[in-house]
């Protein structure tokens, strides 16, 4: 029997799959690390602690396989994270994450003076505070000697790769969030590499995902108790990567992730440039292209209102207290911006609020908000995606969240959508074992455009009804703040 490792490096956590050639995860592991904020509104990792835990992780998963039929490693990432290494291949200083608000004055810079039409053209997209190309910017004006040492430029994902080959590759589907690439014509932007003071070479190789990058390295091979003709191929985005894993594949599709982040993936053929400038144009793991809206704070608004504010690791205990006759009916709002938020409104002063608290507010009621506030971001971002003339019925979801039956069918009350629950949740991980089988020649990707569902959740019309109302609430309070965020400046 043939293996296939696939990896999600996620922020919270590395995630590790061993598939099986029938397509079945036979062992997980996960193997949890620190995000540091060593100021309000940024984040950081060091990469060095990504690859312990991927050495540790693949230690622990194949412990008891047959080492010898383990044919594929690829690794799905958090995505626009920067890491960069020095002439030496040493790190040069931690990665600056996807969800990291520094670069508010460089993103501004990039959309105000180079224009938004200009990026739009180099790149498919405008800046985003978490992009990649905004962070150089940041990091020439504010660490000089650093951006000075920069041999090499690369993804959180990549990182592994390059540990784990020698070769320093990118897919287009991550290298779409750097705001470097051209995405409609996959090649490294010339022009935008010079807004950014950078040479080509320091850029990686670009492969489709289900390309392989090159075979393990044998210290590789060693320090991971593996063989040493394993394959390790190009990759994804995190989302790109549980798009896989979903079959969301080709055209008329979605998925919806409830993770750290919360994005709505759609699929297409062409490379279509949102003219609301407000989801992102990027390249699929299959191949192809696909839109994306994505929340910076999704299941971790859950995670930070369980563990910070109500002192518990219990998450599932508190939401049994939240009954089916709750769902929409009470007036308590909660904006979930807690790292700021990207899209559609692109606003790092913003910050996490609630609202229509009263004496008689619980826990119980509270953590509904929050529940509801995810949603309510999530359909900002569907709304931009309707206005743009796409119709969207259903929906795939993966990610922590989507293990919350109740969160689930908020959602799908909130979003007016038929919600599918896959047999495997794990999303980025498949998607990235798939990516991996298809990089060894074993399976085709048109193999995967179909999957086992567990569940459909249906959206029932009163409680959209309800929702309906509650959304209209709730739209008209970030306009409201907006101002307020600005001279309240919660950064400092
Ligand atoms: C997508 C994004 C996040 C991260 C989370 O643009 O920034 O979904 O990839 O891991």
């Amino acid at each position: 029997m043939k293996f296939y490792i696939g990896a999600d490096l996620g922020t919270s956590a590395l995630k590790l799959l061993l598939v099986n050639e029938n397509n079945k995860i036979v062992h997980t592991v996960t193997k949890a690390y620190d995000v540091a904020y060593p100021h309000p509104g940024w984040s950081e990792q060091r990469p060095e602690d990504w690859w312990q835990a991927f050495v540790d992780g693949v230690t622990e998963l194949t412990k008891d396989f047959d080492k010898e039929n383990i044919q594929s490693i690829t690794v799905a990432g958090q995505m626009h994270g920067l890491v960069i290494l020095d002439k030496e291949d040493a790190v040069i200083r931690p990665a600056i994450l996807w969800n990291d608000g520094r670069t508010e004055a460089e993103t501004a810079y990039l959309n105000d003076v180079i224009g938004k039409q200009k990026l739009s053209v180099l790149t498919a997209n405008i800046a985003f505070a978490g992009f990649t190309a905004p962070k150089l910017l940041w990091l020439k004006k504010h660490e000089p000697e650093h951006f000075n040492a920069i041999q090499k430029v690369m993804l959180p994902k990549d990182y592994i790769n390059y540990r784990l080959t020698g070769v320093h590759a990118c897919d287009y589907s991550d290298a779409s969030g750097m705001l470097l690439l051209d995405v409609k014509n996959k090649c490294w932007s010339k022009e935008m590499l010079t807004i950014c003071s950078l040479q080509e070479w320091q850029m990686p190789h670009l492969f489709e995902s289900y390309e392989a990058i090159g075979t393990i390295l044998p210290n590789a091979a060693e320090t991971l108790g593996l063989n040493k003709n394993i394959v390790i191929a190009a990759g994804a985005g995190d989302n790109a990567a549980a798009a896989i894993g979903t079959a969301t594949i080709g055209e008329g599709k979605c998925n919806i992730s409830l993770g750290t982040s919360g994005t709505i993936f759609i699929p297409s053929k062409t490379c279509t440039i949102d003219k609301y400038n407000a989801l992102h144009a990027f390249c699929h793991a299959d191949g192809a292209y696909h839109l994306m809206g994505c929340i910076l704070s999704a299941a971790s608004c859950n995670k930070w209102f369980c563990d910070e504010v109500l002192n518990t690791k219990d998450y599932i205990a508190e939401q049994e207290k939240i009954t089916e006759n709750m769902l929409g009916m009470s007036n308590i709002f909660f904006l979930p911006y807690l790292m700021g938020e990207r899209s559609p409104i692109n606003d790092t002063d913003a910050t996490g609020l609630f609202i229509g608290l009263r004496p008689d507010t619980t826990r119980t009621d509270m953590l509904l908000s929050v529940l509801e506030g995810v949603a309510f971001a999530v359909r900002d971002n569907l709304e931009i995606a309707i206005k743009s003339g796409i119709t969207i019925k259903q929906s795939t979801v993966c990610g922590g969240g989507a293990k919350s039956k109740l969160w689930l069918t908020i959602l799908s009350n909130v979003l007016n959508l038929e919600l599918l629950v896959p047999a495997f949740e794990e999303g980025p991980g498949y998607g990235a074992a798939i990516l991996g089988m298809v990089a060894c020649k074993d399976r085709k990707l048109d193999d995967f455009k179909e999957i086992e569902m567990k569940e459909i959740i249906k959206p029932d019309p009163q409680l959209v009804q309800k929702y309906e109302e509650k959304y209209g609430k709730y739209k008209s309070i970030y306009p409201a703040v907006k101002d307020l965020y600005k001279t309240l400046n919660t950064k400092i």
